[in-house]
């Protein structure tokens, strides 16, 4: 990029939603939609935002705080604020920069970036530009050595933690990408994978044939056994495999529905956390993603035991509209709304943060 972007001039984005639509206006239609889009007719898609505006924030006064802090510790780790990059493929999609721009974005801020296996940049790259936190998201390949590999090559880069994806047995159905006919364009291909014979070209046919659909909870020992990485899984939303994956020895749970792209009809993530933090709350960080848009649904994860959220599409939002620049808006403005969401209920770090704070507003479906 060499200058801001003149849509960004003309219409200042002042919020995330803005940069939605900012980045719409500019994208290709198709990478739009395998940007945005979830499985089937969308529901669980809508419910991750759904339940968020289903929750109100309760305004407490007088409570003296000041500025609040913000910074919270994650398997041992300062993170700036309790948020972090959700892994997702190909930020090449979105700007040249790619992944780079997004470590470099994130680290400015302190936050941490969960890199994808389908990153279209080296990890080596992304080492070099990190200033924060690194983690690998992985997914077992039906050939393990593949895998392992990622997670070894990772390693030796610096990066400090694995995340499993357990939530994609199978790849949902996108509809949005069935109809399009989705493949990537020229140039966006993933960095860290073997190049030869294998066609990346369309994500779900690549998702089909190479992915083992048949993962069970042995997986946590084997990635035990090949890497000293903390390992979290990702893709849990209910308290038994939350119960189950404590069992196993995990070192934390992100809960997630993959960004409502996997199972069409599942729960709504802020749904989902209750049950999950009051089973494993406190014994292990519990992370939650999908449908994060604001600072107010940052505190109220926060409020229901998450230690951290992840964001995801914004980020991509923020670098198709300006590359690193935006991704770096993107982060600075949910910061921002963050610390006064935090300062108007008298809350004073994350830590603080209490189901009290939370009032909900309409009845569940
Ligand atoms: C994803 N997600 C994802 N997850 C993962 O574990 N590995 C991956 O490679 C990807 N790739 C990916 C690509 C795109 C374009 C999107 C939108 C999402 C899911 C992602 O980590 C996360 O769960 C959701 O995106 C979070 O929801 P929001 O913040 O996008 O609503």
């Amino acid at each position: 990029m060499t200058g801001t972007d003149p849509r960004v001039m003309a219409e200042r984005p002042l919020t995330l939603a803005d940069y939605a639509r900012l980045a719409r206006s500019g994208m290709e239609s198709a990478t739009w939609d395998f940007i945005e889009g979830g499985a089937g007719e969308e529901r669980t898609l809508a419910a991750n935002l759904e339940a968020f505006d289903r929750v109100r924030l309760r305004t407490r006064v007088l409570s003296g705080g000041g500025d609040p802090d913000l910074a919270t510790t994650v398997l041992g780790r300062r993170w700036a604020a309790p948020v972090g990059i959700a892994p997702m493929a190909y930020h090449t999609l979105a700007c040249p920069e790619g992944e780079v721009a997004t470590v470099q974005a994130a680290g400015a801020a302190g936050l941490p970036v969960v890199v994808s296996t389908f990153a279209g940049r080296s990890f080596e790259e992304l080492a070099g530009a990190a200033t924060a936190p690194l983690w690998l998201q992985v997914y077992c390949f039906r050939d393990r050595s593949t895998t392992q590999r990622l997670i070894e090559r990772a390693r030796d880069a610096g990066f400090e933690a694995v995340v499993l994806t357990v939530d994609t047995p199978r790849l949902g159905r996108r509809l949005r990408d069935l109809r399009n006919g989705f493949r990537l364009p020229d140039g966006v291909r993933p960095a860290n994978l073997p190049s030869a014979g294998a066609d990346y070209s369309s994500p779900a046919d690549h998702g089909r044939t190479e992915l083992d659909p048949a993962l069970d909870w042995s997986v946590v020992p084997w990635l035990r056994s090949v890497s000293p990485l903390p390992v979290l899984l990702k893709g849990i939303t209910t308290a038994e495999d939350a119960g189950r994956a404590v069992a196993a020895g995990v070192d934390g749970i992100v809960v997630s529905n993959h960004g409502g792209r996997q199972l069409d009809g599942g729960l709504g993530t802020l749904d989902a956390l209750a049950e999950v933090t009051a089973e494993v709350g406190g014994h292990v960080p519990v992370l939650l993603d999908g449908g994060v848009r604001r600072g107010t649904d940052v505190l109220a994860a926060l409020a229901l035991g998450a230690d951290a959220v992840l964001v995801g599409r914004p980020v991509l939002h923020g670098l198709a509209v300006d590359g690193r620049r935006g991704a770096a808006d993107v982060i600075d403005i949910l910061l921002e709304e963050l610390a006064d969401a935090m300062v108007l209920t008298g809350t004073r770090s994350p830590a603080e943060a209490r189901p009290s704070l939370l009032r909900e507003v309409r009845p569940s479906l």
